[in-house]
């Protein structure tokens, strides 16, 4: 049946998209199961650890949805949007020894759990396992989509080692650090779903375009979620990037509104200097809310988001496109 001629359901956006390519999506949910055999056996414990106990999925969702929009019902799509998540899984290996985390999903971090070295050898395999499944769809411009990707992701994260506890980070550094970090792989995603399908070269751009901005927006959302949100629903522990002193977007936001030396001195402190005691954090999430800092990095992101949405232009309209349109504003929104 076609996807597109199917009545919208109700629901949340991620929902109603998720059900759109729903049976594909539990073909993808096979692959990531299958794929992590090893006979080694710490490396499916570590790995299964992490891709069973979730996530939102959204980056598979993307690649299923875009190759759906390009008119695309074949397998190579479900390898890929597989391949897609193995890469995302990695990332959150390696960056969560990076960022020393503790809590992911809900659960302890696989570094707090077998230690730092498992962790990353865990992580190679996964981009290893993803780039076995790009091969297998026999296309190298796929290859060539999501190995740039790759690659960009890991100058971001490295990227992002210097802005951390830097306040002279300009909007345009931090700008940089997350389009390659967390969007490359968001644009990667509806790219390769478009390429896959043979579109036009105007259309895979907008899939592109969609994606990098998306994936824009959904780090900002994180970044406030991470002074804003409630561990319960995100997972993760909140204040981390605080206790980094990660300079991220709320916090350049609250710093370029302090009212006066001795409000930049606390920044200087507890960001630079990563010099921090109780009661720190409480002040900074009280600095931010008396400035608005949060809710203006909500708004950069709907800025990006409004961008994703024009992109898809290209496209003849249809449900499966409003349903991604719809999606920006969970992103931009969203509680976890
Ligand atoms: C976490 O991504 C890493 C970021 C780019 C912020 P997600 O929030 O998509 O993580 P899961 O997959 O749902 O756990
Ligand atoms: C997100 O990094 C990007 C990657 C995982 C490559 P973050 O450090 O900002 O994300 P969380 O908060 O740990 O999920
Ligand atoms: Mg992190
Ligand atoms: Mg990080």
């Amino acid at each position: 049946m076609d996807a597109m001629t199917l009545a919208r359901p109700h629901g949340k956006p991620l929902d109603r998209i998720m059900d759109v390519v729903r049976d594909d999506m539990a073909a993808v949910d096979a692959i990531l199961t299958e794929q992590l055999n090893s006979s080694t056996d710490l490396i499916p414990k570590v790995a299964a650890h992490l891709i069973a106990a979730g996530g939102k999925r959204v980056r598979p969702v993307l690649t299923l949805a875009s190759a759906r929009l390009c008119g695309y019902e074949g397998y190579d799509a479900v390898r890929l949007a597989a391949a897609v998540e193995f890469i995302h899984t990695a990332t959150l290996l390696h960056d969560d020894v990076v960022d020393g985390s503790a809590t992911r999903r809900g659960r302890p971090a696989a570094n707090r759990l077998w230690g730092n070295k498992p962790t990353i050898l865990v992580g190679d395999f996964l981009f290893s396992r993803a780039f076995q499944l790009m091969v297998e769809t026999g296309s190298v411009e796929v290859l060539r989509i999501l190995s740039a990707a790759s690659a960009i992701i890991a100058e971001g994260e490295v990227m992002q080692l210097a802005t951390a506890n830097n306040l002279a980070t300009t909007e345009g550094d931090h700008l940089a650090v997350i389009r390659a970090k967390t969007a490359a792989l968001f644009a990667a995603a509806t790219e390769v779903g478009g390429a896959l399908a043979g579109a036009s070269p105007a259309r895979i751009e907008g899939l592109r375009v969609y994606g990098d901005c998306l994936g824009i927006a959904f780090q900002l959302a994180d970044d406030a979620l991470d002074y804003a949100g409630e561990a319960g629903a995100t997972g993760k522990d909140a204040g981390d990037d605080f206790r980094e002193g990660k300079v991220t977007a709320p916090v350049l936001n609250a710093f370029a509104s302090a009212r006066d030396d001795a409000e930049r001195a606390f920044w200087r402190r507890v960001i630079e200097k990563n010099d921090q005691e109780d009661g720190d954090l409480e002040r900074a999430v009280d600095l931010m809310r008396r400035d608005g800092a949060v809710e203006r990095t909500r708004e950069q992101a709907r800025a990006y988001g409004a961008r994703a949405k024009a992109a898809l232009d290209v496209f003849d309209p249809s449900s499966l496109r409003d349903d991604l349109r719809d999606l920006v504003a969970y992103v931009v929104d969203r509680d976890r």
